[in-house]
C-alpha cells in the first residue's frame, strides 16, 4: 500500500482543469510575501496569485498602474519560496506586455526564470492576442483576466461592475472563447454579472475563476488582506471577511507599546 498522499501533490494547470471537469471548486488567493504564502499554502489553497494588487496592498498606490516588473519579481520570489503545494502565478504588470509580443515574452521569461513561478496572468482579450500567443508558444502558462481590468482604470474611470450592457457582454464572451481556444489555462473574471460569468464558465473548457462574478464559475479568488480584514476601508459587495486582522494586529501592537512603556516587557524570563 502506498503512503503517497494524493491531496499533498503539487497543483498543476492540468490538475486545475481536472478539477473543473470533476466539478470540484478551485480556491485561489493572492499573496505577496514568504510568510503569508506559507500560511496560505498550508491551509490548502489551490492557486496563489502574486497579484499586481501588491501596488495597492503592499505599496499604498491608488491604482495598480505604477508597480514595476522588478517589484513584482521581488514579491514573487518570496511567495515561491514559501509554497509547497499550490500553483503560483504572477501578474504581468501594466506597461510590460502591451507594446509588443517581444516585450510581453521578455517580461514573462524574466518572471519564470527569476522567481520560479509557474505561469503569468494578463489583463485583456483580443487586443493582446499576439502577446498571449507568443508567451504560450514559449511554453509559459497564461491565465487571462477579463471584466473589470484594473490596469485600464484610466480608460474606464471607475471600478464599477463591467459588461452589464449587451455589447460589452458579447465582447467579453468572444474574448473568453478566444483565450480558451488559444490555450490559456484559466480565465479570471472580475466584477461582472453572475449570469454572464456562469455562461462563460459553461462555454469554455478552461477553469473560470471569479472575483465578484457570482457562484456559477469554477473557482473563487480574493485579495488575502481584504478577506482577512486588514483593509477596513474596502467593502465591495463581493467581499466576505473571514477575519478581523486589523483589530487583532492593532490590539497586539498597542499592548506591546504599553508593555514597553511600563517596563513590563521584557520580564526576567525574557532576558539572558
Ligand atoms: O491583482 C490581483 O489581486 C488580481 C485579483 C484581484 C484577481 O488580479
Amino acid at each position: 500500500m502506498s503512503t503517497y498522499n494524493e491531496e499533498k501533490r503539487k497543483v498543476t494547470t492540468a490538475s486545475l482543469r481536472k478539477m473543473k471537469m470533476n466539478g470540484q471548486k478551485i480556491a485561489c488567493l493572492t499573496s505577496y510575501d514568504y510568510s503569508m504564502a506559507s500560511l496560505v499554502d498550508a491551509a490548502g489553497m489551490d492557486l496563489i496569485l502574486v497579484g499586481d494588487s501588491a501596488a495597492n496592498v503592499m505599496m499604498g498606490y491608488e491604482t495598480t498602474v505604477p508597480i514595476t516588473l522588478d517589484e513584482m519579481i521581488t514579491y514573487a520570489k518570496g511567495v515561491v519560496r514559501g509554497v509547497k503545494r499550490a500553483l503560483v502565478i504572477v501578474d504581468l504588470p501594466f506597461g510590460y506586455y502591451q507594446a509588443s509580443p517581444d516585450m510581453a515574452l521578455a517580461s514573462a521569461v524574466r518572471i519564470m526564470k527569476e522567481t520560479g513561478a509557474e505561469g503569468v496572468k494578463m489583463e485583456g482579450g483580443s487586443e493582446i492576442r499576439e502577446s498571449i500567443e507568443r508567451i504560450l508558444t514559449a511554453g509559459i502558462p497564461v491565465c487571462g483576466h477579463l471584466g473589470l481590468t484594473p490596469q485600464s482604470i484610466n480608460k474606464f474611470g471607475t471600478y464599477n461592475v463591467r459588461a452589464k450592457e449587451e455589447a460589452e457582454a458579447q465582447k467579453l464572451l468572444d474574448d473568453a472563447r478566444l483565450l480558451d481556444e488559444m490555450g490559456c489555462f484559466a480565465i479570471v473574471l472580475e466584477k461582472i454579472p453572475a449570469a454572464l460569468a456562469a455562461r462563460v464558465a459553461s462555454e469554455v473548457s478552461c477553469p473560470v475563476i471569479g472575483i465578484g462574478a457570482g457562484g456559477g464559475v469554477d473557482g473563487q479568488i480574493l485579495v488575502a488582506q481584504d478577506m482577512l480584514g486588514m483593509n477596513q476601508g474596502f467593502s465591495p459587495r463581493f467581499l466576505r471577511r473571514y477575519g478581523d486582522l486589523a483589530t487583532v494586529i492593532t490590539d497586539a501592537v498597542s499592548h506591546y507599546v504599553d508593555d514597553v512603556k511600563t517596563s513590563d516587557f521584557p520580564n526576567e524570563k525574557e532576558q539572558y
